[in-house]
């Protein structure tokens, strides 16, 4: 395809592509960089992020991430984005792995060469960013296959507010999305996942990552010489 003039690579779908997990892996993310951490390093597999800490078996590195919203054994931090603070992770690059989200990350590098991380935390600024393109993928991680009500949501807000931007053409998910936003108007955290996170004892997550626009940075995908996560 030819956008704007430019050729794209074939194999690349979308000018960009941001990815969403609300509960919680990119809200994680962007409290993350934004209280200071170095890098996000992600990895599909709980073995692949273990094998990698104990490689490098550098001071700086914390192994992060969770299995059924869990922090697996041996692991430093779990995923829950209030672990997060600068006092822990301030210059520290850290390794994460969770069910859902990191793996949306890598996906997004197959479709497109530029990927962005949202959250309600950090959604204006990154819409910002996003305005610049007009072939945008929007990546719902979801909850392990299935639709995330949170995550559509987002979709929804951040559609609403490239529309105020300018003209899009959407896809019938897209207009799933921006109309579930357009009735609710607010974020409603009452999915599935949203109550699994209470019964594990995460109310405090599930409240936090409804913040809109508590942070104002922009996560960007760097994909050399691995693919990391960085601010912007
Ligand atoms: C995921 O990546 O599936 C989620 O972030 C799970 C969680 O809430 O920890």
């Amino acid at each position: 395809k030819e956008l704007n003039g430019e050729v794209l690579p074939p194999n690349f779908l979308f000018e960009v592509s941001v990815v969403i997990d609300v509960l919680r892996a990119t809200s994680t993310i962007v409290t993350a960089l934004n209280n200071g951490a170095k890098e996000i390093i992600p990895f599909e597999e709980i073995k692949e992020a273990l094998e990698f800490k104990n490689k490098i078996n550098e001071r700086n590195l914390l192994l992060c991430g969770e299995r059924g919203g869990i922090k697996p054994e041996g692991f430093e931090l779990g995923n829950s984005p209030l672990e997060f603070t600068s006092e822990i992770v301030k210059d520290k690059s850290l390794i994460l792995t969770t069910t859902n989200g990191t793996r949306a990350f890598l996906k997004a590098f197959k479709i497109s060469n530029k990927v962005y991380i949202a959250s309600f935390l950090n959604v204006s600024s990154t819409v910002e960013i996003l305005s610049k393109y007009n072939n945008i993928a929007i990546v719902c991680a979801g909850n392990n296959g299935s639709v995330s009500y949170e995550d559509t949501q987002l979709a929804g807000f951040i559609i609403e507010k490239l529309l105020s931007k300018k003209d899009y053409s959407l896809s019938d998910s897209a207009k799933i999305a921006y109309n579930l936003w357009k009735s609710l108007k607010k974020p409603d955290f009452t999915g599935e996942h949203a109550k699994k996170l209470i019964e594990l004892g995460f109310q405090k997550d599930v409240d936090y990552c409804q913040n809109i626009d508590k942070i104002s940075i922009v996560c960007e995908g760097i994909r050399q010489p691995q693919n990391l996560l960085k601010v912007k």
